[in-house]
Parts: structure tokens; sequence; C-alpha cells
């Protein structure tokens, strides 16, 4: 995942954004991502990365563990949606053909 790159596909929130969210605000919760144009708040699949990104915030430092391609991350997200675990937003990125 580049800078650039949605974390949340429901309300179109860049990693940049949440760093710079995390930077400024200092959040005490993951939860209060969500104060960062509603990310999480949608389908519900980048919450576990919120949360890292929130730990890693909080620790200062960057954990050792596997980062996905902006790909990989939105072809898991349609698997997610596809399983019927939650609904995107009217205007949120649609989940990439994977083709099935
Ligand atoms: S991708 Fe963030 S709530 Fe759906």
């Amino acid at each position: 995942m580049e800078l650039d790159d949605e974390v949340c596909l429901c309300f179109h929130v860049t990693k940049r954004k949440l760093l710079a969210f995390l930077r400024v605000e200092k959040p005490r919760r993951a939860g209060e991502l969500s104060n960062c144009f509603g990310a999480g708040t949608g389908c519900g699949w980048c919450r576990g990365y919120l949360r890292r990104m929130f730990s890693e915030a909080v620790r200062g430092g960057v954990t050792a563990a596997h980062e996905p391609t902006a790909e990989e991350y939105a072809q898991a997200r349609g698997r997610y949606l596809r399983a019927g675990r939650g609904t995107p937003p009217p205007g949120a990125t649609p989940p990439p053909d994977d083709g099935r």
C-alpha cells in the first residue's frame, strides 16, 4: 500500500490522509479513525488495517507484517464483500472483477 492508495475503499480515504490524521489528531482509540472522512464506517473491511495503522502509530514503529499491494488489498475486500460480510455505501469503490 502506497501513500495515495485508498485504505478505506468505501469512503476513498488514503493512507496519506490517515497518517496525517494520526499525527495531527492523535486519536486515543483505533475507532476514532472513523473521524477521518468516515474511514471504516462502510463495509467494515478496512477496520483491521486501521487498527494496525493505529497500533503502529501508538508504538511509533512499523511492524514486520506483510504489507499488501493495493491490488491484493482490493481483491481481498472483494472476497470479503462477496462472502456477504459487509455492504459498501453508495459511491464506494466497487470490488475488482477477479474473473469469477
Ligand atoms: S473499505 Fe473501509 S469501510 Fe469499506
